[in-house]
């Protein structure tokens, strides 16, 4: 343990008023490391405020269809990166070596499951060691990427302290989670509260400046650990909820109850319940992956995590359960099996009006149709074609049908797997000989009701 003296702490108090008085000001430069889903609408959002911002990013590509002004996401539109560049306010990098330009660094890259389900800290080292390598006096480094707790101070840290800088008097750290939820219109980065953490008061007090122009409101927490909590906490409880709910619909179905009409109705309820939706298995970079870090993180406590090992197991059977409703649908209605039937697949993305395809449930209901013969096209607006992914190398480069009547009426059923706004359902009922339906994206009252089931 390094011993603090008198000279130390004179500097780091000179280093916080320095940089608060930049934040405040609104004249300090703030990085933003992985421009992705979390990082561009972060990076746009702090923009608004007037900050000047770099965003750096791996991916050069990226970064020079950032630097035309053009968004690289769909559902992110163009014109606040066009005038946050018109207005010189915003640069995507792939130079790293310009990390010491921003007086504060927020991290927003991946932070996935390795082969054996265990936390892939991977991007965050790379980046953290990337950081360290460029690290000045009075800087503020800000993770945001979700992870277990104890990944700031016990990983970050350290990396950090290598490059002979001291946390909490030479540079400052803190935690603040990332909880943007794509296309989501509502609540968009600036209006979601953030939750901030520092390792000391100073770094503490230094995120909730910057965040507090950035964000409606700031909730501070007492230290790094329990904000890694928060936000692992916040997406474990969707994910034990879903299962839940993925549970119940099974039941249902089996005793012909609708689970939707069975929810709408009890979140009439003013208390005590909260609707959560079934669906056809979970995806995104979020709900599938994020439980498991605390499960790995949980054993070297030596405690067992039954209720995410259970949630993540309904879950994951859930797409074997839509392709058994499709197959008993077929059977019961045509006399037919899966081997050489038609299937049509609408939606691919893993949530509605989105362009990700990360976990997505669709791609692991092609395999099982695929493995059991049937002749798979799919539609999605998002998806012109499938990009290469880790686990599903053969769908690669397979591209979306459109949704003409002639082409509907040939396939033998269709199945809604993800429910994006823009597509034609009605005409999708009109041409279709059965549509299974995993969203609830038709109402039951639909007068073509008798050609549609649910999964
Ligand atoms: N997507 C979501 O809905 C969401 C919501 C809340 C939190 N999160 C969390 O935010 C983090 C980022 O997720 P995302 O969805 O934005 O990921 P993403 O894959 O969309 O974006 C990550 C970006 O980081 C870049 N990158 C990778 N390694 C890099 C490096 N070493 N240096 C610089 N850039 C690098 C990639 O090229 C990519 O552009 C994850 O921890 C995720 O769990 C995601």
């Amino acid at each position: 343990m390094t011993l603090r003296t008198p000279e130390m702490d004179e500097m780091a108090l000179r280093a916080v008023r320095v940089l608060r008085d930049r934040l405040e000001k609104r004249t300090a430069v703030i990085g933003v490391i992985g421009l992705g889903y979390v990082g561009l609408p972060l990076a746009l959002a702090c923009c608004k405020p007037g900050f000047t911002v770099i965003g750096f990013d791996i991916d050069s590509a990226k970064v020079e269809v950032l630097n035309r002004g053009e968004s690289p996401i769909k559902h992110i539109p163009s014109e606040p990166v066009a005038s946050a560049r018109a207005a010189g306010q915003f640069e995507a990098s792939a130079d790293f070596h310009r990390l010491n330009e921003p007086d504060a660094l927020m991290i927003c890259v991946p932070t996935p499951l390795g082969a054996h389900r265990e936390p892939d800290l991977g991007f965050v080292e790379a980046t953290t060691r990337s950081i360290a390598a460029r690290l000045r006096p009075g800087q503020l480094v800000i993770l945001e990427s979700t992870t277990y707790p104890g990944t700031t101070r016990e990983v970050l840290k350290p990396i950090l302290e290598a490059s002979g800088l001291q946390c909490g008097i030479d540079f400052f750290l803190a935690y603040s989670p990332e909880r943007e939820d794509p296309g989501n219109s509502e609540y968009d980065t600036a209006r979601i509260p953030k939750i901030v953490a520092g390792d000391g008061e100073a770094a503490s007090v230094l995120a909730q400046t910057l965040y507090n122009h950035v964000v409606a409101r700031t909730v501070p927490v007492s230290n790094l650990d329990t904000a890694e909590a928060v936000k692992i906490t916040e997406n474990i409880f969707r994910a034990v909820n879903i299962a839940l709910v993925n549970e119940l619909k099974m039941v249902y179905a089996a005793m012909g109850i609708d689970i939707f009409e069975v929810i709408d109705a009890a979140k009439t309820k003013p208390f005590g319940f909260m609707p959560f939706y079934p669906g056809p298995g979970l995806g995104g970079h979020c709900i599938p992956i994020d439980p498991f870090y605390l499960t790995w993180k949980a054993r070297e406590f030596h405690i067992s995590t039954r209720f995410i090992e259970l949630a993540g197991e309904v879950n994951a059977a859930m797409p074997r359960y839509v392709v058994e409703r499709l197959r008993c649908e077929l059977d019961c209605r045509f006399g037919k099996g899966l081997n050489g039937t038609r299937i049509l697949i609408v939606g691919v993305a893993y949530k509605k009006n989105v362009d990700d395809l990360r976990e997505s449930p669709a791609l692991e209901i092609i395999k099982l149709l695929d493995a059991m013969g049937a002749k798979i096209d799919y539609h999605d607006p998002f998806f012109p074609v499938i990009p290469p992914t880790r686990e599903y190398p053969d769908l690669a480069g397979k591209a979306s049908v459109p949704l003409e009547p002639y082409l509907i009426a040939r396939y033998d059923a269709a199945l809604i797997v993800t429910d994006h706004s823009g597509v034609d359902y009605d005409q999708l009922l009109e041409y279709a000989k059965l549509v299974v339906d995993t969203r609830h994206v038709i109402p039951p009252t639909h007068p073509q009701a008798a050609i549609i089931a649910r999964a």
